[in-house]
C-alpha cells in the first residue's frame, strides 16, 4: 500500500514523517527494507473492492498468522472465518455505522481459547491450577498477536484490513452465532479485502512519549500531547466532533479531546460479566 515506485528507504521515511513528525535517516542498505516499508506504511482500510480473496491466499494468511509466537507454546488463539453472509449480517446488526464490515469480502473473528488446555488437562488426568486473571490475559494476548500477524501478512500480500473490537458490544450475539463454548471468547473481528482506496497514515504519539529507557517517564507528557494534537490536526483533522450535545462544539478539536470525550462514557462495561459467564473467574 506504499507508493510502489518509491525506493523502500524513501517510502519508510515519508510514512514515518507523517506518523511521528520527524526524520529517521533510513540507510538505503538496511536489510529488510521492503518488510519495514509495509509496516511503516500501515493503515486500516475501510473501503474494499468487491473482488474476493482467493481461498488459497486466505489459507496461506491463516498459516502465516498462526506462525506467531504464543505464550508457553500453549496456542490459545483461534480464527473463525465468517463465510455465511446472513450470519455476518446478524453478527454486526448492531453496527450500522460501520458499513465496511458488510462490504469487506472476508470477515474473520479472532478468539482467545483456554478450552483446549482444559481438555488436555482432563485427558491427561491433571488438575487445572491456573484459574486467574493472568490465564485469561494470556489467551487474549495470543489472539491479539495472531490477529496482528494476520494483518502484517495480509498487508505484505497487498490486501487491506480493519480490526473490529466493536463486535464485543454484542458479545452474547457473537457467542450464539459462532457457537462459542465456555473458555472461548472473541477478541476482535477483522475485515479483509483488496483496498478500494489508499486510506491514510494515522499519526501516532511521538516515540518520546511511548518509548522509555530504563524507567517509565511522563515528565513531558502534557506538552507532547498538545504538540501531537496540533500535528495530527494539521495532517488529518477530525471530520466531526463526538458528543457535541453533551460537551459542546470545541474551537480546537484534537486527538486528546476526542479520546477524552470517548472515554467519558462507559464502553462495553458488561464485557466482564460476559467473560465470567464464558467460564473465566478473573481472580
Ligand atoms: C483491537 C482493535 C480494535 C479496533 N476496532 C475497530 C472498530 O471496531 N471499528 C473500526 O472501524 N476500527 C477499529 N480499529 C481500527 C483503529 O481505529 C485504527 O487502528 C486506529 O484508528 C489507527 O489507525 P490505523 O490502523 O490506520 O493506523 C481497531 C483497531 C484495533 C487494533
Amino acid at each position: 500500500m506504499n507508493n510502489p515506485k518509491a525506493p523502500p528507504a524513501a517510502a519508510i521515511e515519508a510514512a514515518l514523517k507523517i506518523r511521528f513528525g520527524t526524520h529517521f535517516g533510513i540507510p538505503a542498505d538496511q536489510p529488510g527494507l521492503d518488510a519495514l516499508a509495509t509496516m511503516a506504511g500501515h493503515r486500516s482500510i475501510r473501503r474494499f473492492q468487491p473482488d474476493p480473496v482467493a481461498p488459497k491466499l486466505l489459507r496461506l494468511l491463516f498459516a502465516c498468522a498462526l506462525s506467531a509466537p504464543t505464550k508457553s507454546d500453549l496456542q490459545q488463539a483461534d480464527i473463525i472465518h465468517v463465510a455465511d453472509a446472513d450470519k455476518r449480517r446478524r453478527l454486526v446488526a448492531h453496527l450500522p455505522e460501520m458499513p465496511w464490515i458488510l462490504d469487506a469480502p472476508v470477515f474473520l473473528v479472532f478468539c482467545g481459547n483456554n478450552r483446549r488446555i482444559r481438555h488436555i488437562g482432563e485427558w491427561r488426568g491433571k488438575p487445572f491450577a491456573n484459574e486467574h486473571l493472568d490465564h485469561f490475559m494470556n489467551a487474549a494476548v495470543d489472539a491479539g498477536i495472531v490477529m496482528m500477524h494476520f494483518i502484517s501478512a495480509a498487508e505484505a500480500a497487498g490486501l487491506g484490513t480493519c480490526p473490529i473490537s466493536a463486535i464485543r458490544n454484542a458479545a452474547d450475539t457473537v457467542s450464539r452465532e459462532l457457537a462459542l463454548p465456555p473458555g472461548v471468547f472473541p477478541v476482535a473481528g477483522l475485515c479483509v479485502g483488496h483496498p478500494a482506496a489508499a486510506g491514510h497514515i494515522s499519526p501516532r504519539l511521538p516515540l518520546e512519549v511511548t518509548v522509555h529507557t530504563d524507567r517509565y517517564d511522563e515528565s513531558r507528557l502534557r506538552e507532547a500531547v498538545d504538540a501531537y494534537d496540533r500535528r495530527r490536526h494539521d495532517n488529518h483533522p477530525y471530520a466531526k466532533q463526538r458528543r457535541v450535545r453533551q460537551f459542546g462544539e470545541a474551537a480546537f478539536y484534537g486527538w486528546s479531546e476526542d479520546k477524552a470525550r470517548q472515554y467519558a462514557e462507559p464502553e462495553r462495561a458488561d464485557f466482564g460479566h460476559y467473560i465470567r459467564r464464558q467460564g473465566f473467574s478473573l481472580k
